[in-house]
């Protein structure tokens, strides 16, 4: 197929061949690029950018930081955030759930994973969010900011080489030995990403979280009633829409048969984890958003193999505590527009809310 932006596409669709698309080599994200070809900016390198063994070297120095006993450990800090945002969100008739809260949620968890400055957060948000907002109608605006967050992560990284705190990011940072497998080039790199990383598509899944919970009244009562349930709702509500519908883009390094067809070497490929979470042959009444569906969270959201997201344990956390709060305090939220005329944007490989006007004690009749 070709996409919408012109380039021809193999797209796998079904559960069982995403899955093993995900774990075979030859699908490959390197695709020929060299290692160690820094362009401009810390930020070209990134792990996506890289298959193992390079991949590898990189990942090891974070993984251990992303272990879920340690993102776990953060849950007390999250609820704070999401409690400071929400509370006075509470006084007013309407606000944008994606600008009032999820956006900053989302960021500020990661800057206290981070331990940054609270006196930079604001020009680090102001630079993040410029990356992600689309269309993008000032790409040499968005390159500066970049280059911004590039030069903060440099100096930032030896702050920490100097002064290590027990923070996620301190211990990435000491964890790496200076002349060994991975170069300060690639740990800046590793840094400026993580930040990046998880902000929007965080962000993104808490507004489509709500979207569905708000057009089923009944799971909103449900989970307002017992919050014990949250966790396995989020696994759910992750399985049922993603913002990221397909993996990173891959090309095949030789000829590839996946059921009865061949993709030939040198083809781009698409995962389509958005189209795998609902193959029937895996989920049983897949277009139902069933909250107490047995083996929850056997979905490809967050991709699998050596590529699997890093930040999955934090954007765990981050869905279960965000969604807690929101409908522990506000049960009768319900949207200002109807639901199927929200303005969305984005691509065909990722889309989101532009904004989600709500109003957090709802209006008595339901306007959709
Ligand atoms: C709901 C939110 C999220 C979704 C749906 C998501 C989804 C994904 C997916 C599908 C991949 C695999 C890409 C591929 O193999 O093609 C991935 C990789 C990654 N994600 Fe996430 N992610 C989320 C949140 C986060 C967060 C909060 C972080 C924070 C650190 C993060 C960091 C990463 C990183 C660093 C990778 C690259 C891993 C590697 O290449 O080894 N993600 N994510």
């Amino acid at each position: 197929m070709v996409t919408p932006a012109g380039k021809p596409v193999w797209m796998i669709t079904r559960d069982a061949d995403v899955r093993a698309g995900f774990l075979d080599p030859r699908f490959s994200l390197q695709a020929g690029r060299a290692v160690g070809a820094v362009r401009r900016r810390a930020l070209d390198v990134t792990l996506v950018s890289y298959d193992p063994p390079h991949h590898t070297r990189i990942r090891r120095l974070a993984t251990p930081s992303f272990a879920p006993y340690r993102i776990g450990s953060y849950r007390a800090a999250a609820e704070t955030v999401a409690s400071d945002l929400l509370e006075p969100l509470g006084r007013r008739q309407r606000f944008d759930l994606m600008a009032a809260f999820a956006h900053p949620f989302s960021f500020q968890v990661m800057c206290e994973l981070f331990a940054l400055a609270p006196a930079a957060r604001p020009d680090l948000y102001a630079w993040a969010a410029s990356a992600f907002t689309r269309p993008i109608r000032d790409r040499a605006a968005v390159t500066a900011n970049l280059d911004r967050l590039d030069a903060y992560f440099r100096d930032e990284v030896g702050r920490r080489l100097a002064d290590p705190g027990d923070d996620v990011l301190s211990s990435i940072v000491t964890g790496w030995e200076p002349g060994g497998e991975v170069s300060r080039d690639e740990l800046v790199s590793l840094c400026a990403t993580l930040l990046l990383a998880g902000y929007e598509s965080t962000a993104q899944m808490i507004g489509m979280s709500v979207v569905e919970l708000m057009a089923r009244r009944e799971l909103l009562a449900a989970l307002h009633a017992h919050p014990a349930k949250m966790p396995q709702a989020v696994e759910e509500l992750l399985r049922f829409n993603t913002p990221g519908p397909f993996g990173t883009v891959r090309t095949a390094t030789e000829d590839v048969r996946v059921g009865d067809t061949l993709v030939p070497a040198g083809s781009r490929v698409l995962l389509s984890t958005g189209a795998a979470n609902r193959d029937p042959a895996r989920h049983r009444d897949p277009d139902l958003l069933d909250l107490d569906r047995p083996a929850v969270g056997n979905h490809l959201t967050f991709g699998l193999g050596p590529h699997y997201c890093l930040g999955a344990p934090l954007a765990r956390l981050e869905l279960t505590v965000a969604l807690t709060a929101i409908v522990s305090r506000f049960p009768g939220l319900t949207p200002v527009t109807p639901l199927d005329r929200l303005s969305w944007r984005g691509n065909h490989l990722s889309r989101g809310l532009a904004e989600l006007h709500v109003r957090p004690r709802g209006t008595g009749d339901h306007e959709y």
